[in-house]
């Protein structure tokens, strides 16, 4: 039997991203490296969250992954090599220095839960390999820079990559084979840009049926829309979309975001067999934010939808009343996502706004 001083432990928390320029498609699946750029905001203070903890010890048998209290696979390739990469940075610290327990010939045990629906759209993965690639980390005392996690992150599920920056993250989608410069990086911290606002309204809490993963690859090889999205459509609103949020002009960020998440999801109907992430009820939560602009004259709320039928609905808090208002009013409770007040997610019924 092992001694209770073998255990070694630490636990952290990572947020959601939800991107308004959307990665969709990998160049090398092995590295996880994307066929486009993306861009997303950290919705740092929501309540959406993974918490994770990470231990090792002689006395474990094995790695394990434990999520939401059901045992994960570890054996898959994104997982094995988020645990490679961070054995060796552990490794080089050891064999530098004798007198460092040697943590990383130990089995790890990684216990993790997310307060939001896992698989429906709602960024779980992006969350969840941040936050586990960020304890291991922790409890291996490595010296990293957010940037060197993030590109950990990356081979556990692309967008996690973006989790470990806060407020406006880019991820450059780069040209080397070995993803060198295939690299998150932060466009704007939140307080540029404090009055900026998240909705979630939780649709549905269902697993989705075609997994991101799954799902861009398929597009990747069957959809004849997608080559011109990630050649001219999306650069062209990479570059956009950084000006509009270095000036804050959220008309410009609005129409992007719309106009981006449209584009992701025509190339899924568009992939064969097709792809529906989107039900009756986010058509009809489109359609809302729809009517709220027209009414306003100008966009002053913009949806997006992730592999899901999930709606994230962005608006400047000057527009509060205008936006979270008339969602509280048809859904009843409604908060709002920000930088300091915390937030909150609404559930959406079957029907409520159609
Ligand atoms: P989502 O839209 O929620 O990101 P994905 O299809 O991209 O859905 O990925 C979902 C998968 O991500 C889960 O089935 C699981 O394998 C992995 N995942 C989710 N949360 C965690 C977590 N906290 N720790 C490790 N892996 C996770
Ligand atoms: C629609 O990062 O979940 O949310 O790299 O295969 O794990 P894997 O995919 P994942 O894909 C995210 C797709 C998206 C858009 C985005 O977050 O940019
Ligand atoms: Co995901």
């Amino acid at each position: 039997m092992s001694t209770p001083t073998d255990l070694h432990r630490a636990s952290t928390t990572a947020p959601v991203n939800i991107a308004v320029i959307k990665y969709w498609g990998k160049r090398s699946t092995t590295l996880n490296l994307p066929t486009n750029s993306s861009l997303s905001v950290t919705l740092s203070q929501s309540d959406l969250r993974t918490h994770t903890t990470a231990s090792c010890s002689h006395s474990f048998n094995s790695d394990s992954l434990l999520l939401n209290g059901s045992v994960q696979d570890v054996a898959g390739a994104r997982t094995q090599a988020c645990f490679r990469e961070l054995r060796a940075l552990r490794s080089a610290i050891e064999e530098k220095d004798a007198a460092e327990p040697k943590l990383s010939a130990m089995p790890l045990q990684i216990v993790s839960e997310n307060n939001f629906p896992t698989a429906a759209g709602l960024a779980s993965s992006a969350a969840g390999f941040a936050a586990l690639v960020r304890a291991i980390a922790d409890l291996y005392r490595l010296p990293a820079s957010p940037t060197e996690l993030s590109r950990i992150a990356r081979q556990g599920s692309g967008s996690a990559c973006r989790s470990l920056f806060g407020g406006f993250v880019a991820w450059e989608a780069g040209v080397e084979e070995d993803g060198r410069d295939s690299l998150a990086y932060e466009v704007a911290p939140a307080s540029h840009w404090p009055s900026m606002r998240a909705l979630i309204l939780v649709v549905s809490a269902e697993k989705k049926g075609v997994s991101s993963t799954t799902g861009m690859q398929a597009t990747v090889a069957t959809s004849a829309l997608f080559p011109m999205r990630v050649k001219d459509v999306v650069p062209q609103r990479m570059k956009r979309m950084e000006k509009a949020i270095h000036e804050k002009d959220f008309a410009t960020f609005a129409d992007l975001t719309m106009r981006d998440s449209n584009s992701f999801h025509a190339c899924c109907l568009d992939t064969t067999p097709p792809i529906f992430y989107l039900n009756d009820v986010s058509r009809a939560a489109i359609r809302a934010v729809e009517g709220i602009n027209a009414k306003a004259g100008k966009e002053i709320a913009a949806y997006t939808f992730d592999a899901g039928p999930n709606c994230v609905v962005y608006y400047d808090e000057e527009n509060e009343a205008l936006v979270a208002g008339w969602f509280k009013a048809v859904l009843g409770s409604v908060e709002g996502w920000d930088g300091a007040r915390g937030g909150a997610v609404a559930p959406m019924g079957e029907g409520e706004l159609g």
